[in-house]
């Protein structure tokens, strides 16, 4: 069967504008999340504490941060996610009151290395003091597994690799993993096998949720295997915005409107006032110079 509710977790702030060529104005910034946050959506991830020299589209976190500290009062139950690599990130996220962080872990080699500049194992070795300190500090703390389905220099990625890293991240205490298809290439049948491999070992499928990017248009479909699977939580990004500065051939994630649209369409309640959404991409498409390739925002903006 299908859930009745879907937890949208909405990564545009985040992993769409990280990949923005031009930099996006900071008061730009704030005005999307706080309008994605009057559309409905609960979870809303806002930006990264990463180095700045790596991820200039979010070098200016610090001053982003404190424009969003109102939403919570507006919006009661609002969650804004930060990303956090390291130590380094956590004492920025912290001094900034963040209440849930993220890490990101890689489930190949060539992608820790490229992404997070060490080995699988040393990245999860830089992990571990931050999600037990933010534990500590009652921070909730995600953890994202890119990679998941396919790499761009390894190929396929087998299932009990993906499995062996997404188990740590949630023994180191991650409440939530987020598996990510980074490069959009995965197809339904391979998440269901992927989701049946977390199953055999004992994860509850409470704690998953699913990261697809549509590069090959597939990312609906696999977030519907992934429903019929159990999963309640899903990753998409307003307008289908995104990429990885760091993944060569990623393209946007999901789009929310498409995946509203899917889900609104099968009865499953999401709290995404959708129109709202759209008109919200409709204005960022404008602030970033060109339309949102999501085909729901194309079609309710043309009706
Ligand atoms: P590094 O160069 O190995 O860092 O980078 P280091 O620990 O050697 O430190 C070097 C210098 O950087 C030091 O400064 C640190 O203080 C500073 P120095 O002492 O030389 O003056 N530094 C920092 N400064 C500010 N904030 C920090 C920070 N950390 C160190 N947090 C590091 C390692 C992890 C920091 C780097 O590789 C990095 O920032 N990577 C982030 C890459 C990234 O953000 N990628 C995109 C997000 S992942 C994604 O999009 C996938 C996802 O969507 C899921 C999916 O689709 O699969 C989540
Ligand atoms: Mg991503």
């Amino acid at each position: 069967g299908l859930p009745e509710l879907v937890r949208i977790h909405e990564v545009g702030p985040r992993d769409g504008l990280q990949n923005e060529s031009g930099l996006v104005p900071v008061e730009v910034k704030a005005e999307f999340i706080a309008r994605l946050a009057a559309a409905g959506l609960g979870t809303v991830e806002a930006t990264s504490f990463v180095h700045p020299k790596w991820v200039p589209q979010l070098a200016d976190a610090e001053e982003l941060v404190p424009r969003l500290a109102d939403l919570p009062a507006r919006h009661p139950g609002l969650r804004l996610p930060v990303l956090v690599p390291n130590e380094r990130g956590l004492d920025r996220a912290l001094a900034h009151h963040a209440a849930d962080i993220a890490v990101f872990a890689s489930a190949t080699e060539t992608f820790a290395r490229r992404n997070l500049n060490r080995s699988a194992d040393e990245a999860m070795a830089m992990f571990q003091p931050v999600v037990a300190r933010a534990t500590e500090a009652g921070i909730r703390v995600r953890g994202y597994l890119s990679m998941c389905f396919g790499d761009p220099w390894e190929g396929p990625v087998p299932i009990d690799q993906v499995v062996g890293f997404g188990v740590r991240l949630l023994e180191m205490g991650c409440f939530e993993l987020s598996l990510g298809d980074t490069i959009g290439v995965a197809t339904p049948g391979q998440v269901t096998a992927l989701l049946d491999g977390f199953a055999r070992a004992g994860v509850p499928v409470g704690r998953l949720a699913v990261h697809f990017h549509d590069t090959y248009g597939q990312a609906l479909s696999n977030t519907l295997a992934a429903l019929r699977a159990g999963v309640t939580t899903v990753d998409a990004s307003a307008g289908g915005l995104g990429g990885c500065p760091y993944a060569k051939s990623a393209t946007g994630n999901l789009a929310t409107e498409d995946l509203v649209w899917m889900l609104h369409g099968l009865g499953i309640r999401t709290g995404v006032d959708l129109r709202a959404l759209v008109a919200t991409s409709g204005w960022m498409a404008q602030r970033l110079g060109r339309p949102s390739p999501s085909r729901t925002v194309q079609a309710l903006l043309g009706a």
